[in-house]
């Protein structure tokens, strides 16, 4: 595809349903009310020339490039403030404009560099263009008078440049971080001709910069401009794909040399981010070429032995003749697969029908098992559909927003400020987590309560918030008669107005002053459309399923489901989670999550897929390791997850991996869990690759390759090989081909095909029949189960308790410029803002037990020891600590606990009983991986000394 060239329409769109009519140019164009003349004009097929302006921020109206007459008007109105009117004739081009335009662009250039034909933007500025289009040919006051040409080049961000000496004072960079970014780190300081502008009087790598890049993007100049176009120049083709990282799933343009990327670029017509983009999907790219890529297959008998490079072939038929021997000795069950979130759809569904089809077994699981498995249980109960209710955009009609256990400036930025945007309109905020999150004081956003609970309260939170709405007569009694099961409501109305889940009964427990507890309630019940957005911090607990429950009752109780503005939201981590569930990743669910005990789904894959399948659910991947130890259990696939780092109670699960006779691990580089593989087969990450990613709103994006596999295969076609070594031929010739099975076997995705979603851009299941465009928002009229159903959500104290011993609680977390254990970002430059993880610790505790900041620190729990650095806080609570497991070395999970959600087996992360002292020098555990990673290190080096 050659370089695809967005149109900038100047101002951003209107959505009036009033429509105005005008001529420009002798054209006729009819706009929305309240479009900018600037904007009909391009509608109309005129491009006025402007340099302050566009599409992604509010007119400005400072350049004056944009100037136009208009009949029966005196003066020359800039088209970019100027709003079309009923009847008026726009002239652009008169020989007036034309000097006036001209004069304007000879005191722009007259301070600007003329290295056009060296500089990183030459083809692709705007200013060279606007100077080519109003037809300057000379500068009349020369170039020798003051100007800004020597300024110093600001290069501390490692992603972009900033040289001020080519900057025109358009101010698109401080209102697009302002607009589309809400940070508000830039300024213009001065005034007149001392204007710049500036990051808060710092370099932009000590500023409040978050390096989204909007800026960059928005800045018309070489100004503001990526290192990686100044070092490898602009882009000859590119290819719209989607973000490999978080759950937002974000549209970009991969700009491509040959078959190296450029830069991304956030697309405009992208539906989940509208041309706006986080550090990670913007800059953070570079793993995909790191050198530390895996592109042989390797095997080894014992995992104490060194690897060996070896075909395709011979890897793929010694994993498949291990699986074999193993299930001839072990049984059908000893082996089993883990889907991967990171990977495609289509990818996703190979797996998990391998496993079915060629493995004969149902052990098939997924990471979501450790995140959002209690979503998915907790809104099938209540609502009907194992997914979130909204799209994105129905935030902008929220009039209160309620975040529970979710950090969305950091994990989902790109919803965050598409959110912020809301807030700053005016919307009001409920923030329900134990941390003071960014967004509870952000520029020009204050949460109205922040209600601090003490980590694992949550149900007791939510069920005191609900009986505020209960017993003050707050219910939306017409809905819930008309929406829900009556019956159920009737028991949950009394369970949750009994005494004991008032806000005054739970306060001690909880933390959170009953008042403002009320105060909440009230405003979420009396607001307007309330909707609420929540993470992590409410699933990964022994109650999450109960929770997700608990907020689905008060959506309900308060008629909050089934419109714009409104809704229970999961905001899902990785760029595929909500994929790898629906594409049947659990043990006991086919795609769309249909029980495998339900005969007539079993017999109609049975059928569609020509073998017999089992009827009973498989194990998850916790009863996998339990097994392995036990003996049981044998064999493993594991595509793309490293459980070793991510999954709880490090021990344990080294134990399990440790113990099987053949662990394959597929990833892109040898993570944690490849210490304890027999075979290792290279992966290929999202640009080497077609298929589909789904976000959390349910929305399918393309995944297009921008390159070929780097190590010659995809995964689909390794787990199709794999599959075929095993005895059970898949014959497709295109991921297409696998979605149009899924689309065949799957009601939800009926209308889903790559073809379709060509046309369209992106799709929300449910897709078919009844919704051949697609389902923004869940549950309109109707629950998908026919009427909400209220479930007792009683508060059950996790058996995770502090005690003398352990009397402080530890909570984990993300933070903006890592991902998860850190396998791509830890292979980017984004290390300059976490080269490592931090504990997070309140003075009072430091205090009392000696600890500075800075200080090493021993982080025990009744499973294990690891240490870190302090960092001593007031975002977090008196009596908990905080940090984040992006770093293996770190061993968040050697303290986490086995607890677990009470439902689906998903671990209690935000919760574990731990004490902190300062130490010297790291962990025994940290210790033995260090050389662990040394012993690895060094095979490595010999394997590859030896080729
Ligand atoms: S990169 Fe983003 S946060 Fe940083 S200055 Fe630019 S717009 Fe603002
Ligand atoms: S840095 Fe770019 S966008 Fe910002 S004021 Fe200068 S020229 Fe305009
Ligand atoms: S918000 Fe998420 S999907 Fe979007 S660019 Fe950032 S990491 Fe990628
Ligand atoms: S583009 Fe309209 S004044 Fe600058």
């Amino acid at each position: 595809m050659p370089l695809i060239q967005e149109i900038d329409y100047g101002t951003p769109p209107t959505v009036a349903q009033t429509l105005v009519s005008l001529e420009i140019d002798g054209k006729p164009v009819t706009v929305p009310a309240g479009t900018s003349i600037m904007r009909a004009a391009v509608d109309a097929g005129v491009q006025v020339p402007k340099l302050c302006a566009t599409d992604s921020v509010k007119a400005f109206g400072s350049c004056r490039l944009c100037l136009v007459e208009i009949d029966g008007r005196r003066g020359t109105p800039a088209s970019c403030t100027t709003l079309a009117e009923p009847g008026m004739k726009v002239r652009t081009q008169t020989p007036k404009l034309a000097k006036l335009r001209r004069g304007v662009m000879e005191l722009y250039i007259s301070d600007h560099p003329l290295d056009c034909l060296t500089c990183a933007a030459n083809g692709n500025c705007e200013l060279q263009d606007m100077a080519g289009v109003v037809g300057l040919r000379e500068v009349r006051y020369g170039y020798e008078g003051a100007n800004h040409i020597k300024s110093t080049k600001d290069e501390s961000n490692p992603y972009f440049t900033f040289d001020p000496g080519k900057c025109i004072v358009c101010s698109r960079c401080v209102r697009a971080c302002e607009e589309v970014q809400g940070t508000f780190a830039l300024t213009i300081d001065g005034r007149g001709f001392a204007s710049v502008v500036s990051a808060g009087n710092k370099d932009f790598i000590d500023s409040e910069c978050v390096s989204c890049g909007a800026c960059v993007q928005a800045c018309p100049t070489a100004t503001l401009m990526e290192k990686s176009v100044i070092a490898k120049g602009q882009g000859e083709h590119s290819v719209i794909t989607t973000c490999a990282y978080c759950g937002v799933g974000c549209t970009f343009k991969a700009e491509m040399q040959g078959n190296e990327v450029v830069r991304m670029v956030p697309f405009k017509d992208g539906k989940a981010n509208h041309g706006h983009s986080c550090v990670k999907g913007r800059f953070s790219w570079g793993y995909a070429t790191h050198k530390d890529r895996m592109l042989k297959p390797m095997i080894r008998a014992r995992i104490t032995d060194p690897w060996r490079e070896v075909t395709w072939d011979e890897a793929i038929g010694y994993a498949a003749g291990e699986f074999k021997r193993i299930q001839a000795k072990y049984g059908r069950d000893s082996i089993g697969g883990i889907t991967s979130s990171r990977c495609t759809n289509e990818e996703t569904y190979l797996v998990q029908k391998m496993v079915r089809a060629a493995f004969g077994n149902n052990n098939v699981d997924t990471c979501a098992r450790v995140c959002h498995s209690p979503t998915g249980y907790g809104l099938n109960a209540t609502f009907g559909t194992s997914a979130g209710t909204q799209d994105f955009d129905s935030v902008e009609d929220a009039d209160v927003i309620v975040v529970i256990g979710a950090n969305p400036t950091d994990a989902h930025p790109v919803f965050a400020s598409q959110m912020k945007r809301r807030l700053r309109e005016g919307a009001h905020l409920i923030v329900i987590d134990p941390r003071r999150i960014d967004l509870i004081k952000t520029p020009h956003v204050q949460a109205d309560y922040h209600l601090p609970l003490r980590p694992g309260t949550n149900v007791a939170v939510i069920n005191a918030i609900s009986h505020v709405v209960v017993t003050e007569g707050l219910v939306d009694e017409p809905y819930v008669a008309e929406r829900c099961d009556t019956k159920a409501f009737d028991l949950w109305r009394n369970f949750i107005a009994e005494e004991r889940n008032s806000p005054e009964a739970l306060e001690t427990l909880t933390g959170v002053p009953a008042a403002d507890v009320r105060a909440a309630a009230r405003l979420y019940a009396t607001g307007g459309n309330a909707a609420i957005y929540y993470g992590l911090g409410v699933t990964e607990h022994s109650q999450g399923s109960t929770m997700v429950m608990g907020m689905a009752n008060l959506a309900m109780a308060t008629g909050n489901i089934g419109k714009r503005g409104v809704g229970v939201n999961p905001l899902r981590g990785q760029n595929n989670v909500q994929g790898s569930c629906d594409m049947g990743s659990f043990p006991h669910e086919f795609s769309g999550y249909r029980h495998v005990s339900t005969d007539a789904v079993r017999e109609m894959f049975e059928e569609a897929w020509n073998v017999t399948l089992q009827g009973e659910p498989g194990l998850r991947i916790p009863n996998m390791l339990d097994a392995a130890v036990e003996g049981t259990f044998m064999g493993l696939y594991v595509q793309g997850e490293d459980i070793a780092q991510s999954d709880p109670n490090t021990h344990h699960v080294t134990s399990g991996l440790g113990a099987m006779e053949c662990v394959v691990v597929q990833d892109l580089f040898l993570n944690e869990t490849a210490s304890y593989a027999h075979v290792f087969l290279p992966g290929s990450s999202f640009l080497e690759k077609d298929g589909t990613f789904t976000n959390a709103e349910r929305r399918l994006g393309m995944v297009r390759k921008a390159i070929p596999p780097m190590a010659g295969l995809a995964d689909w076609e390794v787990t199709m090989a794999l599959s075929k070594a095993l005895g059970y031929e898949m014959h497709y010739n295109h991921p297409s081909e696998i979605m149009d099975e899924i689309a065949r076997l799957t009601p939800t995705f009926a209308g889903v095909s790559f073809k379709k979603l060509d046309e369209v851009g992106s799709l929300q299941w449910p897709c078919n029949a009844n919704a051949p465009e697609g389902t923004p928002i869940m549950h309109i009229g109707k629950f998908v189960r026919g009427k909400g159903r209220f479930m007792i959500t009683e508060f059950v104290p996790t058996e995770e308790r502090t005690s003398g011993r352990f009397p402080l609680i530890l909570t984990t977390g993300r933070i903006l410029s890592q991902y998860n254990v850190g396998a791509q970002t830890k292979r980017t430059e984004n290390n300059v803002w976490h080269a490592e993880d931090i504990l997070d610790i309140h003075p009072f505790d430091a205090e009392h037990r000696g600890i500075r900041d800075g200080d090493r620190v021993e982080l025990s729990s009744r499973a294990g020891k690891t240490s870190l650095h302090a960092r001593i806080t007031e975002r977090i609570q008196p009596g908990v600590v905080y940090t984040t497991f992006h770093h293996a070395v770190s061993g968040a999970n050697v303290v986490t606990t086995d607890f677990t959600d009470w439902a689906t087996g998903c671990p209690e992360y935000k919760v574990t009983a731990v004490q902190v002292r300062p130490v010297k020098k790291e962990s025994e555990w940290q210790e033995h991986y260090r050389e662990t990673k040394r012993i690895t290190t060094q095979i490595m080096s010999e394997a590859s000394a030896g080729d």
